[in-house]
């Protein structure tokens, strides 16, 4: 399986619940972060999104047992199994296997996109149907007229 060296922000990773996204958007900035720093850097920002993981994945979980989401054990499992491997890896880099952590930052980037489509949207458009009684909403830059100017 070939691995991704990048992840970048894209507005297709939008899925119409505002926290959700924003703590996304961070995702995406460590991981970036961490497939591009020098090996220097490498331990520091593992460690930065070992904490980013405890507070998205179990601000996830916390919408999910607040509202009975169906389907959150197996949503829950993945989050774990992403938090073993990078504290398995911390302990690692820490003792100067940088390429380790290097891999893991890859497979992040491949995990999170397939992760995002699949079980944090259907989690989205659960916490809008409850907050709003629709589906979410979601307008993409590439949407607007090209009239528009838009800040990127
Ligand atoms: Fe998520
Ligand atoms: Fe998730």
């Amino acid at each position: 399986m070939e691995l991704f060296d990048e992840l970048s922000w894209s507005d297709s990773f939008l899925l119409g619940f505002g926290p959700m996204d924003a703590v996304h958007q961070e995702f995406v900035g460590i991981v970036h972060t961490m497939l591009t720093c020098p090996d220097a850097d490498l331990l520091a920002h593992l460690k930065t999104f070992e904490r980013h993981a405890d507070d998205h994945f179990s601000q996830e979980l916390k919408w999910m047992k607040s509202t009975n989401f169906p389907a959150m054990q197996c949503h829950d499992d993945e989050h774990l199994a992403v938090q073993k491997s990078v504290s398995e890896v911390i302990l690692l880099v820490e003792q100067g296997d940088f390429s380790v952590g290097r891999s893991l930052a890859k497979a992040l980037a491949d995990w999170f996109p397939g992760h995002a489509d699949y079980l944090d949207s259907a989690l989205a458009q659960w916490m809008v149907k409850l907050d709003t009684g629709g589906a979410p909403v979601v307008i993409k830059r590439s949407m607007l007229p090209s009239s528009i100017p838009i800040e990127t």
